[in-house]
């Protein structure tokens, strides 16, 4: 494929080969020299209509260490904010050839329809309540490294569902990997239509958590509540908020996630967040760089190769 804007794009082969080649990542990056040229020559501009700390790092970081050109376009300081569209500015950053785009906006939809107009390879960083691939895939990396494996576990995602693009990209690749998924939140935080995605819903987060192998906590997506549904954050914790009380519903060796950044004393106790025997919070930061170097690797392979066959008149 030529960019990567969804799992839902993604075949479960193709989602193992993301992860086998980030491990070699994940040990590149754990020496004291960090380099590979995979993108040697290449050119990448992470363009980001949204706050961002560990995804916006993490991809400037990747593109570094596989030898890159890298350019952060600083949406604050840029003529976004004299009213040029985002498909005007994504022609223009084109024209300057850049080999691969980053993207992330506020609107759902929006970096796919970006992708249609450039001629390079897109990267979704996340677009409004739609998908968040690579934190996906950064979540599967860390399950399947603590766990042994990526199938057959019972994976309980729990907050704010309906706002969550990082729900909704964990919830297509968990159920493509054929994961036992339980949905746990208030019926306000739930997406409509939830009965039919194939999950177990649960209102009561001690029931749902019952023998649960990994436990993936969400924050609550104010900006995206449209004045709507707020709730009290002290009720909401007591209510929702992952404590060591509840985590004691899971299996004994159940790991704690969450994709960051977190509230603590709203969806997450503070302490257990902190705790390592439990929690996984930090290596799926870790994961989030090696990750996106695989996935920039493998998408900088089909690039050559489409343009390598362009060049022999294949195509
Ligand atoms: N998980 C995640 O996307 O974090 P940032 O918003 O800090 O990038």
């Amino acid at each position: 494929a030529r960019h990567l804007l969804g799992i839902e794009h993604l075949a479960p082969e193709e989602i193992r080969a993301v992860l086998d080649l980030a491990e070699t990542y994940v040990e590149l990056n754990q020496r004291t020299v960090k380099h590979s040229d995979a993108l040697e020559g290449m050119t990448q501009i992470n363009m980001f209509f949204e706050n961002s700390t560990r995804t916006q790092a993490s991809f400037e970081l990747a593109g570094k260490r596989l030898g890159a050109d890298v350019m952060n376009m600083s949406v604050a300081h840029s003529s976004v904010k004299k009213g040029e569209t985002l498909i005007d500015t994504a022609l223009t950053l084109n024209a300057m050839h850049p080999d691969l785009l980053v993207v992330r906006h506020p609107a759902s939809g929006a970096v796919d329809l970006l992708a249609q107009k450039v001629n390079c390879a897109v990267l979704n960083a996340g677009d409004g309540r739609h998908e968040h691939p690579t934190q996906a895939l950064l979540d599967a990396l860390t399950i399947r490294r603590a766990k042994g494996r990526i199938q057959r576990l019972t994976v309980a995602i729990c907050g704010d569902i309906a706002h969550s693009r990082v729900a909704r990209s964990n919830l297509i690749l968990l159920g493509k990997m054929e994961n036992r998924i339980r949905l746990i939140g208030p019926p306000t935080l739930m997406p409509s239509g939830v009965q039919d995605l194939g999950c177990e819903v649960y209102e009561d987060m001690r029931e749902g958590l019952k023998d649960c192998d990994v436990v993936m906590m969400l924050r609550l997506q104010k900006e995206r509540m449209d004045g709507g549904f707020i709730p009290s954050e002290r009720e909401y914790y007591h209510r929702y908020g992952l404590d060591a009380e509840k985590l004691a519903m899971a299996k004994d060796d159940a790991i704690v996630m969450h994709p960051g950044p977190m509230n603590r004393g709203v969806e997450i106790d503070g302490e257990l967040a902190d705790d390592i025997n439990r929690s996984v919070i930090q290596d799926q930061v870790e994961m989030g760089v090696a990750v996106r170097m695989a996935c920039m690797d493998l998408l900088a392979r089909n690039l050559r190769a489409e343009r390598g066959a362009r060049a022999v008149g294949v195509m």
